[in-house]
């Protein structure tokens, strides 16, 4: 039997798979690692972290692993987008990564808008100027550390450092560089446009490939320091959302997903790549060649559940703490959420906005808590199904995955307030997924990324929505999308006192 490897570098931990050629997962390992925040709006890795826990990770996987390691034949990547690594000429790290949920870039963002034009920018990158993408970040270095932007020589994302540690060649995918609103997404190749509006030098990009391209093996101090094999061949990888997609087989027009990792989001495949969405959505290079995606993103939402669950029951796990949640109503006995915990992305790109509980009432306890944190989770993902609605997509059919496909509770309710079926995978795993599949079809074991996921993925369980429960969502949704604007200015007011 042959193997794949897929590495997921996500947010909050390094997920590693082990996949053989059914498609089976024959073994997982995940080390978790910190968010850096110094300050309110910051957030940032050591890339060395992410390194040193996929060596041990790796390390593990093989230890546990009976067979021949010569049968482990590709290894291939799934990772956290946007994220900024710069090297120094030797290829040094010069600092933290700065990631895609750090928002100190609004002036940026606005120098973007000022210099490229709001219009021109869409017609380039297919995208607007948000916090969360690269370049805002790169100017934010060049700005605010002068000193050490002039020592750069070229920028990565999280999971192209990665990559370039263990195979030793630097190169980003299509998929990934689409985040970075420095590609021309449309004519797949830098724009030079934007990189002379902002005086950056062509050398700064690294050299461009297919998520599937085979860009080397792994380095003999890798293979030695993990037990994986000199001859395993090391495929470049995607976006976590476009492997997320290949993962969960969105690979023709009318598939759509919803993923809840750190973040989530709803994304939809697209063939085409002269669509206009008017920067409503994110609109991406896929991991599959010349195909597309469009994808809302609610920047807290595993999170938001994550950080609720850390805050007030710290030694609980995820299945206990969310115990009784299915007893609470639909609309948790009037208590509403906002997932704002570190501003938003869609509808409403904003870095101030915070998050809320509206309507605490004393009947409250805390399963009524924990229930609106999911429901305030699922509406922000509304919104974005709402933008595909509105723009002429039929969803009725929704594969979700990640943590939001790991608890029933949930799934029922995403179908609820989404008004559509759900369908739940036999592997949930998405984007470790899509990287095996990446390496699966790099190795040539299919003659494409739709074959393999014929093969590889399976419906396992599927949620149709409850009558009673989408109306009483289509009314809370409605009160729900009336926090934004009413919270907007108290926030503003609030901020003064962030740290
Ligand atoms: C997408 C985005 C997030 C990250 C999470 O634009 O910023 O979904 O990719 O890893």
């Amino acid at each position: 039997m042959k193997y794949v490897i897929g590495v997921d570098l996500g947010t909050s931990a390094v997920k590693i798979l082990l996949v053989n050629q059914n498609g089976e997962v024959c073994n997982e390992v995940s080390k978790s690692y910190p968010l850096i925040i110094e300050k309110s709006g910051y957030s940032e890795q050591n890339p060395e972290e992410w390194v040193e826990k996929t060596k041990a990770g790796l390390a593990e996987l093989i230890a546990q692993f009976d067979g021949d390691v010569n049968d482990i034949e590709g290894i291939s990547f799934s990772g956290q987008m946007h994220g900024l690594v710069l090297l120094d000429e030797n290829n040094q790290v010069l600092r933290n990564a700065i990631l895609w949920n750090d928002t100190r870039t609004t002036k940026q963002c606005q120098e973007i808008y000022d210099v490229v034009g709001k219009q021109r920018l869409l017609e380039v990158t297919k995208n607007p100027a948000l916090e969360g993408f690269t370049l805002p970040k790169i100017l934010w270095v060049k700005k605010e550390e002068p000193e050490l932007f002039a020592r750069a020589g070229v920028f990565m994302l999280p999971k192209d450092y990665l990559r370039y540690r263990i195979a030793g060649n630097i190169h980003m995918d299509y998929s990934d560089a689409a985040g970075t609103l420095l590609l021309n997404v449309a004519k797949r190749e830098w724009s030079n446009e934007m990189l002379e509006l902002f005086g950056l030098s062509t050398e700064i990009c690294p050299p461009l490939v297919e998520s599937h391209a085979l860009v080397g093996n792994v380095t003999s101090e890798f293979a030695q320091a993990t037990g994986l094999s000199e001859a395993t061949k090391v495929f470049a990888g995607g976006a976590d959302n476009a492997c997320g997609a290949i993962g969960s087989g969105i690979l023709s027009e009318g598939k759509t997903l919803c993923s809840i990792g750190t973040s989530g989001v709803v994304l939809s495949y697209e063939e085409r790549n002269d669509l206009d969405f008017h920067g409503k959505v994110h609109y991406f290079n896929h991991g599959e060649e010349n195909a597309y995606y469009t994808m809302g993103v609610t920047l807290a939402a595993g999170y938001s559940l994550s950080w609720f669950k850390d805050t007030f029951a710290k030694e609980e796990a995820f299945d206990q703490f969310l115990e009784g949640v299915d007893e609470v109503p639909a609309g948790s006995g009037g208590l509403l959420f906002t997932p704002y915990i570190v501003g938003e992305r869609t509808p409403h790109a904003d870095p101030i906005i915070r998050g809320s509980f509206i309507g605490v009432d004393a009947s409250h306890e805390r399963k009524h808590f924990a229930r609106a944190v999911l429901e305030g989770i699922t509406f922000s993902l509304n919104e974005s199904i709402e933008i595909f609605r509105s723009s002429g997509k039929t969803i009725d059919s929704i594969i979700s995955i990640g943590g939001g496909a790991k608890n029933e509770t949930w799934l029922q309710m995403q179908a609820d307030i989404f008004n559509a079926k759900i369908e739940k995978l036999t592997s949930e795993q998405g984007p470790g997924m899509g990287a095996a599949m990446l390496a699966a079809y790099g190795c040539g074991w299919f003659s494409s990324l739709k074959e393999c996921a014929k093969s590889f993925i399976q419906t396992s369980k599927t949620y149709n929505s409850i009558p009673e429960n989408v109306e009483a969502y289509k009314q809370l949704f409605i009160i729900y999308q009336q926090v934004y604007a009413q919270t907007k200015k108290l926030n503003e007011q609030l901020s003064q006192f962030r740290k």
